[in-house]
């Protein structure tokens, strides 16, 4: 029997936020300062969200190495994003790029500080002077913990707004109306088990990416996909999904973060023969190319032979910095190092291969955060809902994102969406919207389908199987065959999803049902993935297809959409005309 409405506790506020990393936490701040009665949903404490984890940068035209501009920078970030990214999104992130770090800066963010004691900036792939002449320092550093930092500061400000916090809670599903409003989300209090139903005027999915659905990943265990999963089950499409970003530099076989700074600072990469190698394939950024330039050398140097040690990575050197720099600059580089690396980057090179970083597509939304969908041509608002951070698709990275445009891209946009809200005065709006009470029944019944499976196949073993077939299937470079292949064996895991089950049913605590809740969310991840890759028939940022090398303009400069229900696709145009400023047309991409 379904479960209904009533039988189900409620909870209502002005507006729920189902995530705490920095796009959350930025949005909710801004909405707690509003006087609003917001509500913040994380699986973890909101200090262990995955921003938590990003080390190098904020990217910010501050000039404080040298000149800068908002220009330069969305010029960089346009051929970074290989001509997919909205030309208007972007015009926006760069030019409230300074505003935004001035305001981390002023809420006590603690900034590396230059001798003026304006803040530090280190360079980073792909941000250039004066369109592409030369590298410039635009990275804000708080040594190689940015994104610790920024979580932090963001977090005392909130607890300070009086933001309510629901940590570890996980959201289930979207509920909306006939209408296809969304009236606020079902979630799971993980401490009791319990289900609860939180209404809201506006919800904001801010859950990050779902790197996890890889095997070898930078990301956190917590990023499975979960707005993502939530946003297909409710019938919107998902955006750019084969668009997967390798960071060059993770641990070999360990997959951990080595931040791009450290080539920032002048780390350098070797094959075995020694040769500083991305002289050869970009003479003028060399190791601060963009990251999937950066990530194709390095597989390209691995596959001709040129890997070092057992041929499986190159070499990240960075002893020459000397230890003032390594100890001042890069502290926890050089403890990741010593800890899995089993070397000290003072005295040795680190072994690095490419490994998964980052999702650029996500849910479809535009730069005020809103989820748009696309009918009869034409974008439409989905009313209630927002979408910011790694989860959705503004979109400001297209193709491939620039290093330190994903912690500006939290901040600009959690606060842009936080304002959009604000604009919309909810506090004026006395009531929620009425709830059916057959609002949650789709909700229930997957739910109660999973908990009453008492059979079936282990989480694990089909997580497993998603996560081995991503990997061997839609590498950095991709084929059409490995493609193709590996759309059935999704298809394949798919049914398996259907039939996983966990024996422990207790409700205190049980982290059994939250993998198995999980799975749900990742598996639609894995399908949007490889069958967006599948169907594009070209090769642009990170989606590098060795049947079709070249980039395609004429067929393919437009952006993908994944239906769950119908595992079906349908493209729509990319923003090329900025809000203010003449479009940058698409040109040849080279470094
Ligand atoms: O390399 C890094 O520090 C990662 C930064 C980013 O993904 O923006």
């Amino acid at each position: 029997m379904s479960t209904v409405l009533s039988s189900l506790p409620r909870r209502k506020f002005d507006v729920v936020v189902v995530g705490a990393g920095g796009s959350g936490m930025r949005c909710s701040l801004q909405l707690a300062q509003a006087g609003l009665n917001v509500a913040v949903l994380s699986k973890v404490f909101p200090t262990r969200s995955h921003t938590v984890a990003a080390q190098g940068g904020i990217g910010a035209s501050l000039g404080n190495m040298s000149e800068d501009n908002w220009y330069w920078h969305m010029y960089d970030t346009v051929k970074g994003s290989d001509w997919l990214g909205d030309q208007d999104a972007i015009e926006f992130m760069c030019r409230q790029a300074p505003e935004a770090v001035y305001e981390l800066e002023h809420y006590g963010m603690p900034f590396d500080r230059n001798p003026d004691g304006t803040i530090y900036q280190r360079p980073f792939g792909g941000h250039t002077a004066n369109f592409g002449e030369k590298p410039v320092q635009r990275a804000c550093a708080a040594a190689d913990r940015t994104g610790h930092a920024l979580l932090h500061t963001l977090y005392q400000r909130n607890v300070a707004s009086r933001t309510h916090f629901f940590v570890e809670w996980m959201a289930l599903d979207l509920i909306r109306n006939d209408d296809g409003d969304v009236l606020g989300v079902t979630a799971l209090e993980m401490e009791t088990g319990d289900i609860y139903v939180l209404e809201a005027k506006r919800t904001v999915l801010a859950t990050g990416g779902a790197g996890r659905i890889w095997a070898a990943s930078t990301n956190a265990f917590i990023n499975t996909g979960d707005g993502l999963g939530m946003a297909a089950r409710a019938g919107i499409a998902l955006q750019d999904m084969e668009f997967w970003q390798f960071h060059p530099t993770g641990v070999a076989g360990a997959g951990v973060l080595i931040t791009e700074g450290v080539r920032g600072e002048g780390g350098i990469l070797l094959n075995k023969d020694g040769e500083r190698f991305m002289e050869r394939y970009a003479p003028t950024l060399k190791d601060l190319a963009p990251r999937d330039f950066v990530s194709r050398s390095m597989d390209q140097e691995i596959k001709e032979g040129r890997g070092v040690g057992d041929g499986t990575h190159v070499a990240l050197k960075l002893d020459h910095l000397g230890e003032d720099v390594i100890k001042k600059r890069l502290p926890s580089i050089r403890e990741i190092a010593i800890r899995f690396a089993n070397v000290d980057p003072i005295k040795e090179p680190i072994p690095v291969v490419p490994t998964i970083h980052y999702q650029m597509g996500g849910i479809p939304a535009n730069y005020h955060g809103q989820v748009v969908e696309w009918k009869d041509g034409e974008e439409k608002i989905v009313n209630g809902l927002y979408a910011i951070g790694e989860c959705s698709a503004v979109s400001v990275h297209g193709a491939n994102r620039l290093g330190t445009n994903s912690l500006l891209d939290l901040v600009v946009f959690g606060r842009a969406a936080g304002n959009h809200i604000i604009a919309d005065k909810l506090h004026e709006q006395k009531a929620h919207a009425d709830l059916h009470k057959e609002s949650v029944t789709k909700s229930m019944d997957r739910y109660n389908a999973l908990e009453n499976r008492s059979t079936g196949l282990k989480v694990q073993d089909v997580g497993n199987k998603i996560r081995t077939t991503m990997q061997s299937h839609c590498g950095v470079f991709r084929t059409k065959e490995l493609l193709n292949e590996g759309v059935r064996e999704i298809a394949e895991c798919a049914e398996q999803v259907k039939q996983i089950h966990f024996k422990d049913k207790s409700k205190v605590f049980n982290m059994a049902r939250q993998e198995a809740l999980e799975i749900e969310n990742m598996i639609e991840v894995a399908k949007a993935t490889i069958k967006s890759a599948a169907n594009r028939d070209e090769s642009r940022g990170a989606h590098a297809l060795n049947d079709f090398p070249e980039r395609d303009d004429i067929n393919w400069l437009k952006h993908t959409l994944w239906y769950s229900e119908t595992d079906s696709l349908e493209y729509k145009p990319v923003h090329m005309k900025p809000l203010t400023v003449d479009s940058f047309p698409p040109k040849p991409r080279t470094f």
